[in-house]
This record gives C-alpha cells, sequence and structure tokens, in this order.
C-alpha cells in the first residue's frame, strides 16, 4: 500500500488524485519528512528554497547535468548558452513548424470516436514538435518507444531499468552528434549542430555537456508537454463555458493555460540538496539532507490563490509557479507555450466541441509523473476539414 510522507496510508481519493494528498498536506504539514527527503508544500516556502540556491542547491545527483545539476556561478554561464535557443526571434522562426505539426495530428484525430488527447495528441505531437525543431526528423517512432519505456521504467521503481533507459536516450543523442560529426561543415544549422559549436572560454563543449543539454531538452520535456496537453484538454472538457468563451476569442490563451496548469501542474517537483543547516517551514533541516520543491502543491496554497480550483487566469499568473522560479527558472518556457497554445488553438478551430468520452473514465498519472496518463474525449468536427 502507498504510504503519505508521515506514514499512514494514503486515502482512496489521494490515490486517485494525489494534489487531494497535497492539499490535505500543505495544511497539517508543510515540511513533511519521508524516506529521508523533506517535501515543502507551501508556495512561500518553495519560492524561498528556490530562490537560496547557496543553501538549497541543485547538484543533488551523482551525475552532471547541464544546467539542472549547477549551481551559480557556474550555471550562469551554461544557462547563457541554454537561453539563447529560446529568444522571441528563435520562437518566432519556429512558430509555422509548430502549427504545421499541430494541424497535421489534429487533422488526422477521428472524430465522433474516442480518442486519447495524451497518447494520441499530446505524445506525438511533442515528439515531432522536437524532432523539427532539434534536427531529428526520421526518428519519431524511435523517441515514442523511447518514451512509453521511460514512463513504465519510472513507475517501476527499479533502478536498473530507469538507468537502462536513462543510457539508451544517450545513445540517440549520441548518434545525432555522430551524424553531425561525420558531415562536418555540410551539417545542417539546426540546434544541435549549434551545441556542438558552442564555445566556453575557447573550448568546444564536451560531448557529454552537449548530451546532457540535450537531454535535459528532451527526455524530460517530451512528457511534460504531453501531459500538459492532456491538463488542458481535460480542462476544456471538464469546463464547457471556458471551452466556449476560448473558442469566441482565443487571445489570452497562454494565460488561460498557464491558469489550468497551475491547477493541475503536471510537472510535479524537483530536488535540492542542503548545503548549510537552515530552517524552513517550522523544521531543522542539516547539511546534506535531501529536498523535494513541491510546485504542484505551491501552485494550489490557498494563501496566495484563495480556492486553489478557481479558475483566474489574470489575477493568478503573477504567484503561478508551474515553470519554476530562481537560477533555474524553466527556460524551455517559450517553447512550451508556443506549443501549448498552438495545440489547443488548433483544437478548438479543427473541432467544434471536445467533451469527456462516457465509455472510458479518464485515468490520472501517478509520481512523480502529474497530470493524466489517459484522458478518453470525443471531438465534434467543425465545418468542412
Ligand atoms: C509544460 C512544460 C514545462 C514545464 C511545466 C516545465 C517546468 C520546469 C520547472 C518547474 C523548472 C525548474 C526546475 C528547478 O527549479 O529545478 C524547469 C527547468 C528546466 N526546464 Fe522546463 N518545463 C517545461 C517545458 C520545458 C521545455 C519545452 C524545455 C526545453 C526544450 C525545458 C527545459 C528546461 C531546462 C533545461 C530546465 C533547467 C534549467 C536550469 O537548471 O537552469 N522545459 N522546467
Amino acid at each position: 500500500m502507498q504510504k503519505n510522507p508521515d506514514g499512514e496510508p494514503l486515502p482512496e481519493a489521494a490515490l486517485k488524485d494525489p494534489r487531494q494528498l497535497y492539499d490535505h498536506m500543505r495544511a497539517i504539514c508543510p515540511a513533511a519528512h519521508s524516506d529521508g527527503v523533506v517535501t515543502l508544500f507551501r508556495h512561500a516556502d518553495v519560492i524561498a528554497a528556490a530562490k537560496d540556491f547557496a543553501t538549497f542547491s541543485s547538484a543533488v545527483s551523482a551525475h552532471r547535468q547541464v544546467p539542472n545539476s549547477l549551481d551559480p556561478p557556474e550555471h550562469d554561464v551554461f544557462r547563457a548558452i541554454v537561453d539563447r535557443f529560446f529568444t522571441p526571434e528563435r520562437m518566432r522562426a519556429l512558430e509555422p513548424k509548430v502549427r504545421q505539426c499541430a494541424r497535421d495530428i489534429i487533422a488526422a484525430l477521428p472524430m465522433h470516436t474516442v480518442v486519447d488527447a495524451v497518447r494520441q495528441l499530446g505524445y506525438p505531437f511533442a515528439v515531432h514538435v522536437q524532432t523539427r525543431w532539434l534536427g531529428w526528423r526520421g526518428i519519431e517512432e524511435t523517441l515514442l518507444a523511447w518514451m512509453a519505456e521511460n514512463h513504465a521504467a519510472t513507475r517501476s521503481g527499479d533502478p536498473s531499468r530507469t538507468a537502462a533507459v536513462a543510457s539508451a536516450f544517450d545513445r540517440i543523442t549520441a548518434d545525432q552528434i555522430e551524424r553531425r560529426r561525420a558531415l562536418g561543415d555540410a551539417a545542417a544549422c539546426d540546434p544541435t549542430t549549434e551545441l556542438m559549436r558552442t564555445r566556453v572560454d575557447g573550448e568546444l563543449l564536451s560531448d557529454a555537456d552537449i548530451v546532457s543539454i540535450l537531454r535535459n531538452w528532451t527526455a524530460g520535456d517530451l512528457g511534460s508537454i504531453a501531459a500538459a496537453i492532456g491538463v488542458v484538454a481535460h480542462f476544456l472538457a471538464t469546463h464547457r463555458e471556458v471551452q466556449q468563451a476560448l473558442r469566441e476569442d482565443s487571445s489570452h490563451l497562454t494565460l488561460a493555460i498557464d491558469e489550468m496548469l497551475r491547477m493541475d501542474d503536471p510537472f510535479i517537483s524537483n530536488r535540492r540538496v542542503v548545503t548549510a543547516a537552515t530552517d524552513i517551514a517550522g523544521a531543522r533541516l542539516d547539511p546534506g539532507a535531501r529536498v523535494y520543491l513541491n510546485w504542484t502543491s505551491a501552485n494550489r496554497d490557498e494563501a496566495v490563490f484563495g480556492d486553489p480550483d478557481a479558475y483566474q487566469p489574470a489575477e493568478n499568473a503573477p504567484h503561478n509557479l508551474v515553470y519554476g522560479i530562481g537560477p533555474h527558472i524553466c527556460p524551455g518556457r517559450p517553447l512550451a507555450t508556443l506549443e501549448l497554445v498552438a495545440a489547443t488553438q488548433t483544437l478548438l478551430q479543427l473541432t467544434s466541441s471536445i467533451e469527456l468520452a462516457t465509455e472510458v473514465e479518464p485515468e490520472r498519472e501517478t509520481w512523480p509523473v502529474g497530470g493524466w496518463r489517459h484522458v478518453p474525449v470525443r471531438l465534434r468536427a467543425a465545418i468542412a476539414r
């Protein structure tokens, strides 16, 4: 039986939707100890820890991850490299391809029958956009198979299986690097090639760092985009008035999507390790203590948002933590937003309604992945498609 962070068996409702457990823990135990890790649940505590990188270090894993596991000042150098790939100009140039991917995938979905918004829309859309962006076209099926195995390995909790899946991904990435190296100057100018030509202090990035950067752009984020599409589809299907309003005017779609993800943040948490004794959320943490920043919970904190399930895009935007805060705030947010807006807008344009299917229940993902595993919907076609 699964346990909550205090060691009590989890109530049935919390097993179905972990957000209920987080809402409960935030009220009774904002710094919960479980298996040697402390989870911070409140908005203010999560922000404090995320900003205090000197006390809450990101160097949590045995392996170097660029830029995720680095702390400032080393982090700043690599973060500047990463940020260059997500500028407004780059996003504008990429937008037509992202919209084309959305149109191709959504136009091919069957209408008036059960469609899984996560598996049939979220996964393929995330993979096709990433391969077009990075210049990896042709390996979509490999990446989709890898995503499925990655999810299964994560859920199995078997370290040898997760290690195997991680090295399988490294091989996919290393293959892309080798192909470009073999082509030399003839290699297409895409972000992968560009990374291979990037220098730090006059030295080219090491292959290990290039693989790590690419892994953080793909391995983790394909899943986040797919899960986010599931959250948005579920919200639209269960909030018909919002769906209708967005059909009539989609100019505030970015705010709307950010708010849907705030209520049901699929990117649950990130880890930190304490470097010096500190007090937070009424708990004393010693050096070496492991900490989870629970974004999903912080995004539902009543102290900041009032009713966590009240849809208030404009009011809640300044406090939204879906993309994190502090030095590690998500650099991929512009791309994530571009993808989610393009997919949602296209879905609204090519349909006249999105309803939850009545034949199959939606199924939530399980920790450490948030959001939905399956969102069965029925799409009704817009006029001639
Ligand atoms: C809905 C989609 C996404 C969500 C919810 C999300 C959320 C987050 C969050 C909360 C963090 C902070 C991590 C921390 O503080 O330790 C983060 C970091 C990061 N994200 Fe995202 N992300 C998304 C999409 C993307 C995409 C599309 C990319 C790139 C293609 C990306 C690349 C990264 C990287 C590289 C970091 C680490 C930054 C650093 O350590 O400085 N993310 N993301």
